[in-house]
């Protein structure tokens, strides 16, 4: 199965996406966990996306469908995979099509998670992740990873100024997307403000698994 996370910074694509693999074992690809690694190693791709990351802003898409072009033909691809962060343009979407027709792999379904703005600004305020593990918590876990122990830390672009431009900026350039999908019959919409688990119901009976 082949399934784009579409939704708003913090709508909780990386939470879902966290228990399709586990319930699911399905190949997780998200854009911006590889360009935070590769802004942590100072690679050359890191160097050009950092900028646009600490604003909010999108990475050009000619660097990020470099990227995913590459990633997509990986061999842990083949059983199926889980988009998350990409497509968030159009250019990106159309692009994602053609990748796609030429591994001979359809797309399933572009899974909508649902959440307003109000709800989304406390929760990226307040998110912490794991620089071990790469969990996904909140402020209320303290410094250590309930999941390994390991520390806790803040993203940079976590800050208020930050998360409203990136809201500014989905509205813009990925919302347009919600129509692009429901154009070709693959929008699967869920509504994302309820407990992580029973949006995770919702997503499984949605896509039938
Ligand atoms: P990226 O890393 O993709 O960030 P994002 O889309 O802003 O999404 P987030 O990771 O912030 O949120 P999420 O929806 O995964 O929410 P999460 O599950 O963590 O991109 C970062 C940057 O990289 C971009 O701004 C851009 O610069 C660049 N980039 C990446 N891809 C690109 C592309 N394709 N093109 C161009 N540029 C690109 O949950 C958030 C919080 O809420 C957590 O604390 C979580 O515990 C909590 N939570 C989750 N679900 C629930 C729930 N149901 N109820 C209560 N709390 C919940």
């Amino acid at each position: 199965m082949n399934i784009v996370l579409l939704g708003a910074p913090g709508a909780g694509k990386g939470t879902q996406a966290a228990k399709l693999v586990e319930e699911y074992g399905l190949c997780h690809i998200s854009t911006g966990d590889i360009l935070r690694a590769a802004v942590a190693n100072q690679t050359e791709l890191g160097q050009k996306a950092k900028s646009y990351m600490d604003e909010g802003e999108l990475v050009p898409d000619e660097l990020i469908i470099d990227l995913m072009r590459e990633r997509i033909q990986q061999p842990d691809t083949v059983k199926g995979v889980i988009l998350d962060g990409f497509p968030r343009t159009t250019t990106q979407a159309v692009a994602l099509d053609t990748m796609l027709s030429h591994l001979g792999r359809p797309l399933d379904a572009a899974l909508l998670v649902d959440v307003e703005p109000d709800v989304i600004v406390k929760r990226l305020t307040s998110r912490r992740m794991c620089r071990d593990c790469g969990h996904i918590g909140s402020v209320s876990d303290g410094q250590n990873c309930p999941e390994c122990g390991g520390e806790m830390y803040q993203r940079d672009d976590d800050n208020e100024a930050t998360v409203r431009n990136r809201l500014e900026v989905y509205e813009t350039s990925t919302a347009p997307l919600i129509d692009y999908y429901k154009g070709s019959d693959k929008l699967v919409p869920v509504d994302g403000d309820r407990t992580p688990d029973e949006v995770f119901a919702d997503v499984e009976k949605s896509l039938s698994l």
